[in-house]
């Protein structure tokens, strides 16, 4: 049997929800994989298999889906230590750092993920690369909306071979013409893209750089946060522990 990406996303979500103990605060994460986790956290509450869980959501998109699930919510401000996150993300390196936010979430993420114990981070195959930003696909970075433009040029500025991009949505006006706007985050913030010819190169010192840089609110670089990286292949499962 050949399965599909999703299948396999599917496989990686579930599998980390075998760490999941009733009792938990559990950081639930974002995207198309740790949705597969959080459908699994409901449906094993529903059995009656976990009990007395509270999810903490890392957007609004994971609040509801929570919600309609009938997983009790909270947030940081309530539990600020959380036992165990779950969440996706874009690429992970062999030393389990990540590039995570391409669906726009990486503040509430990050802010999460500093906070817990464990997080498991759960991918299918495609996202394993040997170094950070080589993938020629997007590294986010979430900006404050206030001179953007500004903001944007100083971020390609601090990179070699670097494109910034605004990440714009399309939206249809009344008249049926397309329009394009920038994407907002829960935040309210917007999101600059970093494009890379060649790869971030240092993380630790992008890390910092990125940070420093005022009307920066955050990025996409998690360095050192995952404790488990667990990796869904057409050949199996694999689990790779800090
Ligand atoms: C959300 O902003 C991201 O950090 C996601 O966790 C990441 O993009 C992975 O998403 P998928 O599981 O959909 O690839």
């Amino acid at each position: 049997v050949i399965l599909n990406q999703d299948e396999l996303k599917k496989i990686a979500g579930y599998k980390a929800v075998e760490f999941v103990t009733s009792g938990m605060i559990v950081g639930l994460g974002t995207g198309s994989t740790a949705k597969h986790a959080v459908d699994r956290i409901g449906e094993l509450m529903r059995q009656g298999r976990l009990k007395n869980i509270v999810g903490i959501p890392t957007s609004k998109k994971t609040l509801e889906q929570a919600v309609s699930l009938g997983i009790p919510v909270s947030d940081l401000d309530s539990y600020s230590v959380v036992d165990l996150a779950i969440d996706g993300a874009d690429e992970v390196d062999p030393y389990m750092n990540l590039v995570k936010g391409r669906g726009g979430c990486l503040l509430r993420e990050k802010m999460m993920e500093c906070a817990c114990k464990k997080f498991i981070v759960v991918v299918d195959e495609s996202k394993l690369v040997t170094h950070l930003g080589r993938s020629g696909l997007a590294m986010p970075v979430e900006v404050v909306p206030f001179c953007w433009k500004f903001t944007a040029k100083r971020l390609q500025d601090l990179f070699e071979d670097c494109v910034a991009k605004l990440r714009t949505v399309v939206c249809y006006c009344q008249d049926g013409n397309k329009m394009e706007q920038p994407f907002v985050t829960d935040n309210g913030n917007y999101i600059i893209d970093l494009y890379f010819k060649k790869d971030i190169g240092d993380l630790n010192v992008a890390n910092n750089t990125i940070l420093k840089l005022a009307g920066v609110v955050d990025h996409g670089i998690f360095l050192d946060m995952a404790t488990t990286v667990i990796v869904a292949g057409k050949l199996g499962v694999t689990i790779k522990n800090k």
